[in-house]
C-alpha cells in the first residue's frame, strides 16, 4: 500500500444540485475504512459545493473546486476567490485543467498566477494539471510541453511552506475518450515530470503525481501499479457512485 494516495472526482459541468446531493447520499454509505491512506476529493460545480458540506461525514472525503480565480479580491465579475472557497470548506482546487487551457483560453501565465496565489497565500492545496495534445505528441514535443508547463507554473512557489502539491498528468488526447494512455506512455511521461521537478527545492513538501484521462474500473489497477502514480483525477466515471467507489477499492 502507498503512503498516501488520492482518488479525485472532477465532475466538470455534469451534475446539477439534485444529482450532486443524490451522489453523496449514496456514496457516503460505502465503507471507507478499507484504506485510510487514500483521500477522496470531490470537485463539484461551484454552485453545488455549499449543499454538500454537511452531507460529507467521513474523514476520508474532502471537497475541492474545479477552478479558482487568479485574483485575491475586487472587481472581477464572475470570479470565485480562494478565500471564498476556504469559507466553503474546500481543501483543494484544480488549476490548469486542459479544458480551461484549450476551451477557455487559459494561458501558462494565468495558470502560474493561480497556482502561486493558492500555494503561497491560501489554505487550499492545488491539483495542478499538465498534459500534451495529440498534435504535440505527433510533433515530438511532449517533453518540451510538460517541462514548460511545469517551469512556468512552479518557478515562484514557496516550497518552504511545506504544503502538499498534486501534479496530475493528463494527456489531452486521452481525456473523455474512454481510452486511457497505455502504461508505457504513462510511465515515460510521469518519469519526465518526476525528473524535471528535481530542479526545484521541494524537500520540505510532499509532491504527489497523479494520472488522469479515461480512468475507469478496468484500467485503474494497472495504472496504479506504477510506483510513481499516487492516484487519479477522474472525470465522467466519477459521476457514478458505484464506479467511482470501485476505483477507490483498487487502491
Ligand atoms: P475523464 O476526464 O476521466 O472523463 O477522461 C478526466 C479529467 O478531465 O480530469
Amino acid at each position: 500500500m502507498k503512503d498516501k494516495s488520492f482518488c479525485i472526482a472532477n465532475w466538470k459541468m455534469y451534475l446539477n444540485n439534485i444529482e450532486s446531493i443524490n451522489f453523496i447520499k449514496k456514496f457516503i454509505k460505502y465503507d471507507f475504512s478499507l484504506n485510510n491512506n487514500c483521500e477522496i476529493v470531490i470537485c463539484p460545480s461551484f454552485t453545488s459545493i455549499p449543499l454538500l458540506i454537511d452531507l460529507i461525514d467521513s474523514n476520508n472525503i474532502t471537497l475541492g473546486s474545479q477552478d479558482v480565480s487568479n485574483r485575491e479580491k475586487g472587481a472581477f465579475t464572475g470570479e470565485i476567490s480562494s478565500t471564498m472557497l476556504e469559507e466553503l470548506n474546500c481543501k483543494w482546487s484544480i488549476v490548469g485543467h486542459s479544458e480551461r487551457r484549450q476551451l477557455l483560453g487559459e494561458s501558462n501565465d494565468m495558470i502560474a498566477e493561480k497556482l502561486k496565489l493558492l500555494y503561497n497565500k491560501s489554505l487550499i492545496k492545488p491539483i495542478f494539471c499538465i498534459g500534451e495534445t495529440l498534435d504535440e505528441v505527433q510533433a515530438n514535443k511532449t517533453q518540451y510541453i510538460l517541462e514548460s508547463q511545469i517551469e512556468s507554473a512552479m518557478t515562484d512557489l514557496n516550497f518552504n511552506s511545506g504544503k502538499d502539491l498534486l501534479i496530475a498528468y493528463e494527456p489531452v488526447w486521452a481525456i473523455g475518450t474512454g481510452v486511457s494512455a497505455d502504461i508505457d506512455t504513462i510511465y515515460k511521461n510521469i518519469k519526465i515530470i518526476k525528473d524535471f521537478i528535481k530542479k526545484f527545492d521541494t524537500k520540505n513538501c510532499n509532491i504527489y503525481l497523479l494520472y488522469g484521462g479515461s480512468v475507469n474500473k478496468d484500467n485503474a489497477s494497472e495504472i496504479y501499479s506504477l510506483d510513481e502514480v499516487s492516484g487519479f483525477l477522474i472525470g465522467s466515471v466519477s459521476t457514478d457512485p458505484e464506479n467511482f467507489y470501485s476505483i477507490y477499492k483498487q487502491f
